[in-house]
């Protein structure tokens, strides 16, 4: 690429918001200019407006940037969305309606009918929706969005199963502590201890996992036609989404197919080098004790999920573990792969 493209991040003095800025540092393709946040940090430069909760400190790159208010005016065209949820829904249409590309990370518009749930290894052809969207809504901009943090885990584990007609799973996760921001579960509460319940968490990964491995078909997507099931528990790991997974196949393939399968499964971000895809999207991990957060979740960039300990399950066809990284494929580096896949289609054109 001649020029990087400028790209700014809508809520950048959040806990996501600052993992974009650390993902996008050095970026060869994406240059960071802008920086968008509340009333409370407009005017501020960013290294007064931030409370730098990441290792180090406030990149410098950015660290004078005078933050702006979340409105339209003189932003970029593509924008990364981390905005509270509580004003996510107004702040990224009014950008998409004024002509900005919203590549967000929020819960708000993952499940309306015209936005792209993307995960770009498992459903590129998705973003055919974004002319739908366009039309339906009068934009010239776009809202495209990334999946909850479990539910690309859980979803990356089960891509290169889908061949074999996924008919139902079982999934449990055990999740980890940065996946509530900052500040986060009390210590008092997670020390120690399991918490058996994320709110609305549960419904996300069960009707995200359709509508991500669901079909294109001409104007809208069919949701994969699975029962899903997720139990979601919060654990003291600091970084790092484990989830096991029971599978019901309809074609019933061997152990050993279900093995080649994850060691050869890659996608178009694979075949077209994007500078954030890993190069293996999902990595067979042969050990009976591994995937480990501590020791596996930051190999890398954080990008690929991990797999291991395939078996026969008793009560559906088999089991599994997965991990991913949750603030990274699961947040910033997951809306960052989509913004790539966007260049890399053309979608960031004109
Ligand atoms: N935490 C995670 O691991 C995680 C993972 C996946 C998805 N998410 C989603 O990502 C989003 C951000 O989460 P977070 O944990 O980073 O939250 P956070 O730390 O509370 O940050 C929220 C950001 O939104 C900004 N903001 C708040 N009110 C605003 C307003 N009225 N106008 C403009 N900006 C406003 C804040 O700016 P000020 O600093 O100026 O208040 C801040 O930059 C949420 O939608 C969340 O659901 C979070």
């Amino acid at each position: 690429m001649e020029r990087r493209i400028e790209v700014g991040i809508l809520g950048a003095t959040g806990m996501v918001g600052q993992h974009f800025v650390r993902f996008l540092q050095g970026h060869p393709w994406f240059e960071l200019t802008w920086l968008g946040a509340s009333d409370r940090s407009a005017g501020k430069k960013y290294k007064e407006a931030c409370q730098w909760h990441l290792g180090g400190v406030t990149p410098e790159a950015v660290a004078d940037i005078v933050v702006e208010d979340c409105r339209p005016g003189n932003a970029p065209k593509i924008l990364f969305s981390a905005t509270d949820a509580s004003v996510a829904t107004e702040i990224e249409r009014a950008f998409a309606q004024a002509g900005h590309i919203v590549v967000s990370n929020s819960r708000n518009h993952r499940m309306e009918p015209d936005v792209p749930l993307l995960v770009p290894e498992i459903n590129p052809d998705h973003l055919k929706l974004i002319p739908v969207q366009q039309k339906n809504r009068g934009w010239s901009g776009q809202i495209v969005t990334n999946p909850n943090c479990s539910t690309v885990v859980l979803t990356m584990g089960l891509a290169a199963l889908k061949p074999y007609g996924i008919t139902r799973v079982i999934a449990t996760t055990l999740q980890a502590i940065s996946g509530a921001g900052y500040p986060g579960v009390p210590s008092m509460d997670i020390n120690a201890n399991v918490i058996p319940f994320i709110g609305g968490e549960e419904e996300k990964m069960q009707q995200e996992t359709q509508k991500i491995l669901g079909s294109m078909n001409g104007q809208k997507i069919v949701p994969l036609a699975a029962k899903v099931s997720a139990h979601c528990n919060r654990v003291p790991v600091v970084d790092g989404h484990t989830v096991t997974i029971s599978v019901e196949l309809s074609a019933k393939p061997s152990e050993a197919e279900l093995l080649a399968a994850f060691d050869a499964y890659t996608s178009v971000p694979q075949q077209r080098k994007l500078p954030s895809a890993p190069p293996r999207p999902v990595i067979y991990m042969p050990e009976q004790n591994r995937p480990q957060p501590r020791k596996d979740v930051e190999r890398e960039r954080g990008m690929a999920v991990f797999i291991g300990r395939l078996r026969a399950c008793p009560a559906l066809d088999y089991k599994f573990i997965a991990l991913g990284h949750n603030t990274v494929r699961g947040a910033a580096g997951a809306a960052v792969l989509n913004a790539e896949l966007m260049v890399s289609e053309g979608l960031l054109d004109g």
